[in-house]
This record gives structure tokens, C-alpha cells and sequence, in this order.
């Protein structure tokens, strides 16, 4: 079903940074009908001028092709318009796939690196582990490491959002955001799960008694102070050669985070790398 320009008609599911990088690229290619995304509080918004819509109006859209624009839980969305009868051929998900695979890549590399450099000592970490879809990649990569898990599994709090709001990288509030989880729905997915220790609650308070060191740490909290705070409390007790990554630095809609980085990689004179998955900077000390 092409228009009579001769483009595709195709939706994006997702009304996120994700989503709107992808419009932003194939915009010119194509027509997009429409943005798709589970948050009720967007539908009937528009991005430049295109409608957003719930998914449950998606079997009633004509469409040549559907972008999956969401990473955290894209999973769940392909598996979401499969139950709706959409055929996969209709469906891309390169955008996000592609960018999933790379952090996967490079987690195992970086266990290589390890290794090679004989970095015995150390424990692992992931703050902001959600509903534990990249941790499972942690714990299996480190089968032999003690993992910690930091997240509230109650999503964002309303300190961390008030200083977002404040420093304006928030334009309205998100507490409760990423709440749909429990440290049973991560558990459960953990392939060595006596490596795992939940460390349930606001962060940095959550890691009060912890008394480790690290050789590698993923920060994953989207919002400024948290990442500071994630900074401030792990490259300290990160061992040499240990490997610490930022995700979000890159991210459109979580510009607090690079600023996070800034602030404490500047002042401590640390450097970072892009890993080539669009959104994450490693450390290594
Ligand atoms: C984008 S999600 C993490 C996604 C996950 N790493 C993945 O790859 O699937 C961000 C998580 O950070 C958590 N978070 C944000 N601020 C936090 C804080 N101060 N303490 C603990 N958890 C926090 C949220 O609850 C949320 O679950």
C-alpha cells in the first residue's frame, strides 16, 4: 500500500526518544500515519503534527510496515503486536535490535577484556536493573561474580523527579515511572541466581551497607542525581582495569544524565567512550 509519492505508510510505536529518532530518520522515505505508545497520557498529542495513538487502534490503521521505536522493553511490544494477528514481515525492529545487540556484544567483550588483563577481583553491578532484561545478560555473563541489583521496584522516586524538574530535564513529573515491576519478575530471570543480591530502594541510601569492589557496574537510572550518585559511590570502588558504562549518555529525553558525567568524569579527570549502541559511554579505570 504505497501513497501515490510512491512511500510506504508506516507507524512507529512508541512516542519516545527511540521513536522519534527513528521518524527523524526515515521521515523523508516514508509517510508516518502515526505514533503508537501504552502511556494513555500521550494519546491524541501530536509530534510534528502526527497523531498519537493506542496500540488497541493499531489492527484498525493501514500500514505497510510498524517501527518498533521502544528499547527497554521492546520484547514485550513485538510479542504485543504479534498477538494482535500483525504479521512479521510487517514489523521492524532493526532500530532497536541492532542497538540491544550491541550493549549485549559488548558486555561479553568487556568480560574478555577482563580476563585477559586478569581482573580476578570484583564483584558486578546494574542501578536501575527495571524488570531485569539487560542484568539477565549481566548474570550470565559473570556466572562467577556476586551481582548486585539496585533499583526502588517502585520506579522513579519523587526526590529524584523534583530535582529533574528543577534542573529541567523534566517537563513534567514521572514518579512511579517504570513501577510495573517486582524483584520476583527479575529474579525469575536470572540464570545463577544464588550470585544475586536485590538491593531494593532509593539509591544512594539502597547501598549503604555495601562494603565490595567492582569490576564492572552498568548505571542505568535515566535521571541526573542517581547517575551522579552511581558515580560518586562506584568508580571509587571500581578495581584497575574495571569497567564501568553509562547508558542514556546519548539519550534526547534524559539530559541529565550526560550532564552527570560531565560533572564527575571533569572534575575527577576520567574519560569515556561511546560503545556503539547509541546511547551508552564506558569508563574503564
Ligand atoms: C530504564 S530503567 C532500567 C532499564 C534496565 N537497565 C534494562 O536494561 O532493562 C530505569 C530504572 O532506574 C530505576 N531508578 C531510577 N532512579 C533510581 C534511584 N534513585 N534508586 C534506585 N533505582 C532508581 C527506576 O526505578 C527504573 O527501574
Amino acid at each position: 500500500m504505497e501513497t501515490r509519492s510512491g512511500k510506504n505508510i508506516v507507524m512507529i510505536f512508541g512516542a519516545t526518544d527511540t521513536g522519534k529518532r527513528i521518524y527523524e530518520e526515515i521521515k523523508d522515505e516514508n509517510r508516518v500515519a502515526a505514533f503508537v505508545d501504552e502511556d494513555s497520557s500521550k494519546w491524541g498529542a501530536k509530534i510534528d503534527d502526527i497523531e498519537v495513538k493506542a496500540p488497541a487502534e493499531i489492527p484498525d490503521m493501514q500500514f505497510d510496515y510498524l517501527y518498533i521505536g521502544v528499547l527497554t522493553y521492546y520484547r514485550q511490544v513485538r510479542a504485543l503486536l504479534k498477538s494482535m494477528g500483525i504479521p512479521d514481515e510487517k514489523i521492524i525492529g532493526r532500530y532497536v535490535e541492532v542497538p540491544t545487540y550491541a550493549r549485549i556484544e559488548c558486555l561479553k567483550s568487556i568480560r574478555t577484556l577482563l580476563d585477559e588483563d586478569g581482573v580476578e577481583e570484583g564483584a558486578v553491578a546494574e542501578l536501575g536493573v527495571y524488570r531485569g532484561d539487560f542484568a539477565k545478560e549481566i548474570n550470565k555473563v559473570f556466572p562467577d561474580r556476586a551481582f548486585y541489583l539496585f533499583d526502588t521496584f517502585e520506579g522513579f522516586t519523587a526526590e529524584d523527579c523534583d530535582m529533574e524538574m528543577e534542573k529541567g530535564y523534566m517537563d513534567k513529573n514521572r514518579t512511579g515511572y517504570f513501577s510495573n515491576t517486582t524483584e520476583q519478575v527479575v529474579m525469575d530471570k536470572m540464570k545463577y541466581p544464588s550470585m544475586c543480591r536485590i538491593c531494593k530502594g532509593m539509591f544512594p541510601d539502597s547501598a549503604l551497607q555495601i562494603d565490595d569492589v567492582f569490576c564492572f557496574v552498568n548505571l542505568d537510572a535515566d535521571l541526573y542525581a542517581p547517575t551522579l550518585a552511581g558515580l560518586e559511590f562506584f568508580y571509587p570502588r571500581l578495581v584497575k582495569g574495571g569497567i564501568l558504562l553509562i547508558h542514556d549518555y546519548f539519550s534526547k529525553a534524559f539530559h541529565g544524565v550526560k550532564d552527570a558525567v560531565k560533572e564527575y568524569c571533569d572534575k575527577n579527570e576520567i574519560k569515556y567512550l561511546p560503545i556503539g549502541d547509541t546511547l551508552s559511554v564506558a569508563i574503564r579505570k
